[in-house]
């Protein structure tokens, strides 16, 4: 009859919403705040064709570039409280999650690309990694920013006296605010998607940040100066929300980690493309760039901020790190 009739087609729909939803694939929501262009978002897709194919289709990646789900710290936040699932970001504000990081964030640490890089491959990055899930997040793969170096607008910047009084904007790091303290700077701690403005309305005179983002976050169209300073090496992470993790299997986290590696390689490998063809292109732009420096006056300048490190974090860190060459 009617009723029976009826019965039966809502379970025949019930069972097909279920066994369409075992089907459909889960969503995996990436942020990070570079442009879609940058180092950064070549290992997002680098990273979603490995998830992808790994998984069989079973999970897929949106990519939400540009600060589109905030700031760095914001989404590291999200991460803790999973509003995303997976974050690319720079170590500058992950100290104040993982206060362990910080070392990595000292100015004049790495002495090149291949010497972070191979840190971070390391037992020291392997143990850093671990100390990332102790704080409510997970550490999926070290990736790349790149070594840093100042812009301004206001002068070319050879000495480290050239940069004193200037309005510099940092990240949200301690450690690179007390190493521009020593050199007289101003630093203005401030989160990334608000950078292009401030620099644009002159709320601050200057920045700092790797060749790959001051040419895909076009900070040449409002910075003039850049001086080659490579003050930092800059280490990114792909980190994942513990939320997702925890729904897991084993062999999906597997499946995880060696794509964020995949990510990490990819957006590494531009990175290196980047230090030589961007840096062209900065200069094709109009940026006058000052590549002669005298790297051992900044360093003596803010030797002391490795005092105030030390004091407070102590130094095993350090000296593994030091001594791993
Ligand atoms: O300057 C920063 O905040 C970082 O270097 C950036 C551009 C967000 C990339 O991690």
């Amino acid at each position: 009859n009617a009723l029976n009739a009826a019965i039966a087609g809502a379970s025949t729909l019930a069972l097909a919403a279920v066994s369409f939803n075992a089907l459909a694939a889960q969503s995996i929501t990436v942020g990070h705040t570079t442009s879609d262009n940058s180092h950064y978002s070549v290992g997002v897709d680098a990273f979603k064709e490995k998830l992808e194919e790994l998984s069989g289709g079973e999970f897929t990646v949106e990519e939400h570039p540009s600060g589109a789900l905030g700031g760095e710290r914001d989404m590291i936040e999200g991460l803790q409280i999973g509003t995303l699932d997976a974050v690319v970001t720079s170590t500058g504000p992950l100290g104040n999650f993982v206060p362990e990081t910080y070392v990595l964030d000292l100015p004049f640490l790495f002495k090149d690309y291949a010497q972070a890089r191979c840190v971070l491959d390391g037992e020291v990055g392997q143990d850093l990694l671990a100390k990332v899930g102790e704080h409510e997040l997970v550490g999926l793969a070290w990736s790349e920013n790149g070594f840093r170096h100042m812009t301004n607008s206001q002068r070319e910047i050879n000495t480290p006296e050239d940069a004193a009084g200037l309005k510099v904007r940092t990240m949200e790091n301690e450690m690179h605010m007390a190493a521009f303290r020593e050199m007289d700077v101003h630093p203005t701690p401030m989160a990334f998607p608000e950078v292009f403005t401030a620099l644009q309305q002159g709320t601050v005179d200057g920045q700092e940040n790797p060749i790959p983002v001051i040419l895909t976050s076009n900070l040449w169209e409002v910075q003039d100066y850049l001086s080659l300073t490579g003050h930092v090496y800059s280490p990114a992470i792909m980190l994942a929300s513990p939320i997702l993790w925890e729904g897991l299997s084993e062999e999906e986290q597997g499946w995880f980690i060696e794509a964020a590696q995949a990510g990490a390689e990819a957006t590494r490998a531009e990175v290196s493309r980047l230090e030589t063809e961007g840096l062209a292109e900065l200069k094709e732009k109009g940026m006058t760039v000052v590549e002669d420096i005298d790297k051992s006056l900044f360093q003596n300048a803010v030797e002391p901020s490795y005092k105030g490190y030390t004091d407070q974090y102590g130094s095993e860190m350090l000296d593994r790190i030091r001594n791993s060459d």
